[in-house]
C-alpha cells in the first residue's frame, strides 16, 4: 500500500517500513500461532525468561514449544530490506538458542507449492526431475530441479520480469500499482465479451484487437523478454486519445496480458519437450492470475504431467510461510548457517 503512490517499491520507504514493523510482525505471528520461541529444556536460562515474558505479555494459554529453527531470506531482493530481516533473524537465533537457516527467495516460491494446513493437507510431493516455473515481479525463470535443493536454471528473462511488465503496463494505462491484479480484472471483462463471440481458447482471434509481437521465437531458446512488449504498449497508447483509451482499456489489458502469458506457455512447453520432467511446479506472484493458471493446467494436461500450484492464496505473492517451508526441507538436511557473523544479504543471489 505504501508504495502505491510511487508506482513501485520505493527503497527508502521500504527500509523504514521494515525497520518499524519487524518487531511487531514477529511478535504478532508468534501470538497468533500461540507459539513461544525457544526450548523448554532451557527453562533455567535467560531464554526461559524471554519465553516467560512473551507468554505473560500475550497471555498465551497453550504454551507450545514448536519452533526448531529460524528461517531468513538471504536474497535476491532489495538489499536494505534483506538487511533488516537478517539482523532480526540473527538476534532471534541468539536469544532463543535456535539454529538459523538461510533461504533463497526463489526457493521459497518453489516450496510454496508444498504448503500444508494445520491438518497436514494437502499432502504433496515433488517427483523429480521437476520443472519449476517462477513468475514474479523480479523473476521469470524456468528451473530444473533434480532433487531437493538442487537447481539448474534453464531459462531466465533477458530484461524485465513478467510481473514487472504487468506493473509497467498498468502504469502506462494509469491503473496504479501493483499492475497484475488490476490488469487481470480488466482482461477478465474483455474475456467475458470474447467468450460469446469465439471459442474459449482461440488465442489468436482474441489477440486480434491489439497485436503484440512474439519475442524469442527460436524453439531452442528458453530465455524470456518483456521490455519489447512494454514499449509496444507505450507506443500504442501514445497514439490514442483519452477517449480511445477508455473505450479500449479492457481489450488492451487482455491483449497485453495474453502476450505476456503466451511467452510463458510457449517456453514452458519447449522445456517440457526437451527435459521431460515428472512434475511441473509453479510459483511467484503472477501465478495468482487465474487465466495463467488455466493455461498452465491445459499445458500440463496435454503433456500428462502433474502440476503443482501453491495450495492457498496467501502462499502465492511474497509471504514468510513459503520461506519457512523451504527451510523445513533444508533443515531436514541439517543445512544451518554455520557462522552467524558471516551471514550477509545477497541482493543478486541466484538459485
Ligand atoms: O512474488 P511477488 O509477490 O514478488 C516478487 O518476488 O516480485 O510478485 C509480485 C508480482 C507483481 O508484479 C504483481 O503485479 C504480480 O506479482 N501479481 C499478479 C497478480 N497478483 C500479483 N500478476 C498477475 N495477476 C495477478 N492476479
Ligand atoms: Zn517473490
Amino acid at each position: 500500500m505504501i508504495h502505491k503512490n510511487y508506482g513501485g517499491v520505493f527503497p527508502a520507504l521500504a527500509k523504514r517500513a521494515h525497520e518499524e514493523k519487524i518487531d511487531y510482525v514477529v511478535n504478532e505471528a508468534l501470538r497468533r500461532a500461540s507459539i513461544v520461541l525457544g526450548h523448554f529444556k532451557n527453562r533455567h536460562t535467560q531464554i526461559y525468561n524471554l519465553q516467560f515474558t512473551i507468554y505473560k505479555q500475550f497471555q498465551i494459554s497453550n504454551f507450545k514449544f514448536q519452533i526448531d529453527a529460524i528461517a531468513v531470506t538471504q536474497g535476491p531482493g532489495l538489499a536494505i530490506a534483506l538487511e533488516v530481516g537478517i539482523k532480526k533473524a540473527k538476534q532471534l537465533s541468539v536469544d532463543a538458542s535456535l539454529p538459523l537457516v538461510a533461504i533463497n527467495h526463489l526457493e521459497g516460491h518453489i516450496y510454496s507449492c508444498l504448503g500444508e494446513n494445520s491438518k497436514g493437507l494437502p499432502h504433496r510431493e515433488i517427483i523429480f526431475p521437476a520443472l519449476c516455473l517462477i513468475v514474479s515481479g523480479g523473476h521469470t525463470e524456468l528451473v530444473l530441479m533434480h532433487e531437493h535443493q538442487t537447481y539448474e536454471v534453464i531459462g531466465a528473462t533477458l530484461d524485465d520480469a513478467c510481473g514487472e511488465a504487468l506493473d509497467k503496463a498498468a502504469k502506462i494505462l494509469k491503473l496504479g500499482y501493483p499492475g497484475g491484479p488490476v490488469i487481470e480484472k480488466l482482461a477478465e471483462q474483455a474475456f467475458q465479451n470474447f467468450k460469446f463471440q469465439i471459442s474459449r481458447f482461440d488465442r489468436e482471434a482474441r489477440r486480434a484487437n491489439f497485436k503484440f509481437s512474439t519475442p524469442l521465437k527460436e524453439k531452442t531458446n528458453l530465455s524470456f523478454s518483456y521490455s519489447g512488449l512494454k514499449t509496444q504498449l507505450l507506443y500504442t497508447v501514445e497514439k490514442m486519445t483519452d477517449q480511445d483509451l477508455g473505450k479500449n482499456l479492457t481489450s488492451l489489458a487482455f491483449s497485453f496480458q495474453d502476450a505476456c502469458f503466451e511467452q510463458i506457455i510457449r517456453k514452458t512447453s519447449q522445456a517440457i519437450k526437451v527435459y521431460q520432467p515428472k512434475t511441473l511446479v509453479c510459483g511467484g506472484g503472477v501465478i495468482a492470475n487465474k487465466y495463467l493458471r488455466r493455461c498452465l493446467r491445459r499445458l500440463a494436461k496435454k503433456n500428462n504431467l502433474p502440476i503443482l500450484f501453491p495450495p492457498y492464496k496467501n502462499l502465492i505473492t511474497d509471504n514468510a510461510a513459503m520461506i519457512g517451508i523451504a527451510a523445513y526441507y533444508k533443515m531436514r538436511r541439517k543445512e544451518f548457517v554455520k557462522d552467524l557473523g558471516k551471514l550477509d544479504r545477497e541482493p543478486r543471489m541466484e538459485l
